[in-house]
């Protein structure tokens, strides 16, 4: 039991987070302070908030270095808003006994969702043409042209099958009775029994993969594991899919490998670095399709994500645990 009576406790929200969050931790008796702005704050504007907080709702805009730690060590938690929480030094959180925590299980549908609507948007070319219409480009019915691809008996390759990546894998299967390969650290027993999912070295992964689909979390090992050498592995006519973090493919490098035609397409929710500048040359190619980070954006993932940030500290503070603890 911590002895830090509640209403003494301060809680910093780092950005505007859906309403239930603030309406938990203030029913509790925290005192919320939220930033005001829609930027992020600045490496020293988070600092200077966060000195006058006890425990913070942080994501992914809010860089958790070590340096920021040093400032804030007296922080009791950081409660990401996100499953992923590669932007939170966690070692270095932990050496100063700063508890983390984050919201998993509860975007996984909206996330999965959003890598197959950039599939089917890739597949179709429906984004691209609807920028075409906007441009006033749509001047008669066109036999052989914005041809797409047919998705039905396709192979899905995933690296990363945890829950978000078993979802995608599960849409791609009943929709269009994929074949489904994947590449993890360790077998995931329940997707091979369901799906019939088979796992691959990532090298097969690349080979053998109509689509190739990221949902692995950013490591030291994934950074920049989609590259060069990866992207001319895979077919000419694959689908690259990021809906993972950006810095898992190198950008410059998938770019090159669509212009040389080592791939078909690429369909991107994430993008390296974020946001992405109007006036990257992906968001003028016809297979090409991105999206600014909505992969959980939906109502019910967004709200159940402030909840469980939420529940994250009031549970530190009312009963010296995390719901949800990454370290
Ligand atoms: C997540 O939950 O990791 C999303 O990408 C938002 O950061």
């Amino acid at each position: 039991m911590c002895l830090l009576y509640l209403s003494m406790t301060r809680i910093l929200l780092t950005r505007e987070y859906p309403s239930i969050a603030k309406l938990l931790l203030t029913k509790e008796g925290f005192e919320v302070t939220a930033w005001p702005e829609q930027r992020p704050m600045t490496p020293d504007e988070l600092v200077a908030n966060s000195k006058k907080a006890d425990a913070i709702l942080c994501t992914i805009t809010d860089k958790i270095t070590a340096e920021f730690l040093d400032q804030c060590s007296h922080l009791k938690v950081i409660a990401q808003f996100g499953v992923g929480y590669d932007n939170v030094d966690v070692d270095a959180a932990t050496r100063r006994n700063i508890r983390v925590g984050n919201t998993p299980g509860v975007l996984t549908d909206a996330t999965a969702d959003t890598a197959f609507a950039l599939l089917l948007s890739v597949a179709r070319k429906t984004l691209y043409t609807h920028k075409q219409i906007l441009a006033g480009n749509w001047r008669s019915f066109e036999p052989n042209k914005r041809l797409g691809i047919q998705l039905k008996g396709r192979t899905l390759g995933i690296l990363g099958l945890g829950r978000i990546g078993t979802e995608m894998a599960r849409l791609c299967k009943g929709a269009y009775g994929m074949t489904i390969l994947y590449h993890n650290r360790k077998n995931n027993i329940e997707a091979e029994r369901e799906l019939g999912a088979r796992l691959v070295s990532f090298d097969q992964l690349l080979r053998d993969s109509d689509i190739v689909s990221a949902h692995c979390a950013l490591t030291p090992e994934t950074r920049g594991i989609f590259n060069k050498d990866a992207f001319s592995k895979m077919k000419g006519t694959a689908i690259f899919i990021n809906t993972a973090r950006g810095p898992v493919h190198n950008e410059e490098d998938l770019y090159q490998a669509l212009v040389e035609k080592q791939i078909w397409g690429a369909g991107l929710d994430v993008t390296n670095p974020e946001p992405m500048s109007k006036d990257s040359p992906l968001l003028s190619m016809e297979n090409v399709a991105v999206l600014p980070h909505i992969g959980s954006a939906t109502i019910e993932a967004r709200t159940a994500m402030a909840r469980l940030a939420a529940e994250n500290i009031i549970g530190f503070f009312k009963n010296g645990a995390l719901p949800h603890p990454v370290n």
